[in-house]
């Protein structure tokens, strides 16, 4: 192991049967602590096993209990910057009118071999671009920030013009604090005269060519609500005032003519899962109900295909839950028949990778969006690099999109057909 490491590689068994739950998130945390690799000339007594188990208690109600109760981080905008989130998409090539390519990836950050598997085979297909969809295991500390995303051994593959992260619910266990203080100024667009990466000013930006604009936007900041009372009155994943004004005011949506795609944490519609409608209703506050967009999501751990979706007081979406990106998938959730119906399910990936503590555990992958001028298309691979899926869109000078196709590569995906 590399000596640059805080903390050990991580197995996929240690985030098996993981829930939401916070607490549990932080115990997770400090467990892992039992397996960090101290330099020699720092070991002392105060590692001894005897004292361990004490320490890690006492450490974990530490960050237990300055998580329910500390203040979060405070939320960052492009208010009085230079910088408005805005970013023209760019090839990293010299070749200027090259395809623009995205890679994608949710719910990544566990630093696994599976997770840094997902990191090489990212690194090998050179997008231009790479997002996280957000959640850092356990609660996105400074130390987990540091072994995925911020060490030289990070697997994490920083597109050439540009990487970023969203918030997820996991960054937000900590309050944030580690994400807006420790990632985000290494991430953002890079600039090839500083040779750097100019840092990701907030946890919301726009990636836009003439043709189409990616809008990633934050559901996890508002994901995490008061102790216990959260039970009862479960948090919306609302997006921050901030982000509906510069929605409104910079990016001047409502009147875009332009493909949208958005990406975020949390799902809008879930076959399988619960659902977070409340940022869709916000959306169609300003740009109504009834434009057709993209929306590329994480939080559930799998792979699963959506056609036209709206709920009452909602956008309508194309969804793509993405989440599969290094956490283990399992298949616990199962289909629920009628939220699949309503939700259009066309596709997702239930094909059994392996079994771990006798539960059977599916395949990791991630996406490749390639942007040609109007045309979007974007493709999906597993662990092993096997090409799942490709769907392609084109969208005309209105603003509306059209699939001209998807061709399911691999046969042994499920296939909905309501
Ligand atoms: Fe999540």
């Amino acid at each position: 192991m590399d000596e640059k490491r805080e903390v050990v590689k991580r197995e996929k068994e240690d985030y098996i049967d993981l829930t939401r739950s916070e607490a549990q998130n932080h115990y997770r945390t400090e467990a892992t602590k039992e397996e960090v690799k101290i330099p020699e000339k720092q070991q002392t007594a105060v590692n001894k096993i005897s004292d361990f188990f004490e320490s890690k208690f006492f450490s974990w109600f530490f960050h237990y209990f300055k998580s329910r109760f500390g203040p979060r981080h405070d939320f960052q905008n492009y208010k009085g910057s230079d910088d408005n989130g805005i970013y023209k998409l760019v090839s990293s090539s010299s070749d200027s009118g090259k395809e623009i390519s995205i890679g994608i990836a949710g719910d990544w950050a566990t630093d696994t071999n599976e997770s840094d598997r997902i990191g090489v085979l990212i690194e090998k297909k050179k997008p231009d671009y790479t997002i996280h969809l957000g959640d850092t295991y356990f609660v996105g500390m400074k130390e987990e920030m540091k072994v995925n995303f911020i060490n030289e051994n990070s697997s994490w593959y920083r597109g050439k013009s540009g990487s970023f992260s969203l918030m997820g619910n996991h960054e937000m266990y900590s309050r944030g604090i580690s994400y807006f203080r420790d990632l985000l100024p290494t991430l953002g667009i890079y600039s090839k005269e500083e040779k750097k990466y100019l840092g990701q000013k907030a946890s919301y930006f726009c990636l836009e060519n003439e043709h189409w604009r990616i809008i990633s936007l934050d559901t996890g900041y508002n994901s995490v609500g008061i102790p216990i009372i959260e039970y009862i009155f479960k948090p919306k994943c609302e997006f921050h005032d901030d982000i509906l004004d510069w929605l409104k005011n910079t990016l001047d949506l409502k009147n875009d003519k332009r493909g949208l795609v958005f990406m975020t944490h949390h799902q809008y519609c879930s076959a399988f899962e619960e659902e977070y409608n409340k940022p869709a209703e916000q959306l169609a506050e300003i740009i109504g109900g009834e434009r057709e967009v993209l929306w590329y999501w994480g939080h559930e751990h799998r792979l699963a295909v959506y056609g036209k979706f709206k709920r009452e007081k909602g956008i309508t979406a194309y969804g793509r839950c993405i989440g599969n990106g290094g956490m283990p998938v399992e298949f616990k959730n199962k289909l629920k028949e009628d939220k699949a119906k309503e939700c259009k399910l066309i596709l997702h990936d239930e094909r059994k990778n392996t079994e771990i503590k006798k539960i059977d555990i599916g395949f990791n992958g991630f996406a490749i969006m390639k942007i040609n001028d109007a045309v979007l298309k974007t493709e999906y691979f597993d662990i092993n690099n096997k090409h799942l899926l490709t769907e392609e869109w084109i969208v005309d000078n209105t603003g509306k999109i059209n699939l001209v196709k998807m061709d399911v590569i691999d046969k042994e995906l499920s296939v909905v057909n309501f």
